[in-house]
């Protein structure tokens, strides 16, 4: 069934506040992921050049963006969404899956401390805004590769929002914002795009049944991590070899910005891994 989309009412970009790493020490190492592969040549210039873009993108919007010092011997850092969640100005602190990454969250969640934000050191496995998004004013939470189901529930108790756990079953897709994007930020009527192939049935009909107008994305899309996308309620930055995503997103009111971030695909991640959002408190 093909359904058209429902008039909408001009989208308007709001103000974000984002976190992000140049990608100094980018390169790929070892192999936690099927995107990595050591025996591609990696360009470093070129990643920092893509990365460059990107945040001047944000600043031209008006955006405001912070700068997270890269660490050597962390070729990863530059994936600033997996340092941490953010909600309501409460930071939760990622706890990576493979070794090679831990020391990453500890380097974030001391960034926030450092800046007077209450952190919270998570017991759970969680890989931060890579596996934990928010539609409106619920968060749906990735599990099957990277973030433990005990992360969405500790998360949960946390925030007091309501936690979605979404399984993802396919290597190639192993963090959620690589399925999944999260469009406009607005509590009543959350829009998502994704990809149903990277979830299981059972998370699949979850989506249906509480997302019925997203925006479903090709595979052929997907497969390109054309779903790694930043929206701002009005610019939305994917990857240029998404073919399909741009026009879907220009049927619903959206600006479709392609900016090239394929030399940072080769560790397996566009431009959502490096933009970690910091969600303010909310206003009383
Ligand atoms: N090489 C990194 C890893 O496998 C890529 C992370 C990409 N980040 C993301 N938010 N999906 O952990």
């Amino acid at each position: 069934m093909t359904s058209t989309p429902t008039p909408h009412t001009p989208r308007t970009p709001t103000p974000r506040h984002y976190l992000m790493c140049r990608p100094t020490y980018f390169d790929v190492t070892y192999e936690i992921n099927p995107w990595m592969d050591v025996t591609k040549h990696t360009d470093n210039a070129r990643a920092v050049a893509q990365w460059e873009q990107l945040y001047a993108a944000y600043l031209e919007w008006g955006h405001r963006v912070e700068l997270i010092d890269p660490i050597p011997g962390l070729p990863d850092m530059v994936y600033a969404a997996n340092g941490a969640m953010v909600v309501d100005g409460l930071v939760y602190s990622a706890k990576f899956r493979y070794p090679e990454r831990a020391a990453e969250g500890p380097a974030y969640q001391k960034w926030f401390a450092d800046r007077g934000y209450v952190t919270h050191t998570a017991a759970e496995t969680n890989e931060g805004e890579g596996d934990i998004l928010m539609a409106g004013d619920v968060i749906l939470g990735g599990s099957g590769f990277r973030t433990d189901p005990a992360a969405h529930r500790e998360l949960a108790e946390l925030t007091g929002h309501e936690v979605v756990t979404l399984e993802l079953v396919d290597p190639r897709w192993y963090h959620l914002d690589t399925a999944l994007t999260a469009l406009n930020g607005t509590p009543d009527q959350p829009l998502i795009a994704y990809f149903p192939g990277a979830f299981s049935p059972a998370s699949q009909a979850v989506l249906r049944e509480r997302f019925p107008d997203a925006i479903i994305a090709t595979e052929r899309d997907a497969l390109v991590l054309g779903l790694n996308s930043v929206s701002d309620g009005y610019h939305v930055v994917h990857s240029p070899a998404a073919v399909d995503f741009p026009a879907q997103l220009r049927e619903h009111g959206f600006s479709p910005v392609g900016i090239d971030t394929s030399e940072l695909l080769k560790g397996g991640g566009g431009a959502k891994c490096c933009t970690l959002e910091i969600r303010p408190a909310p206003e009383d």
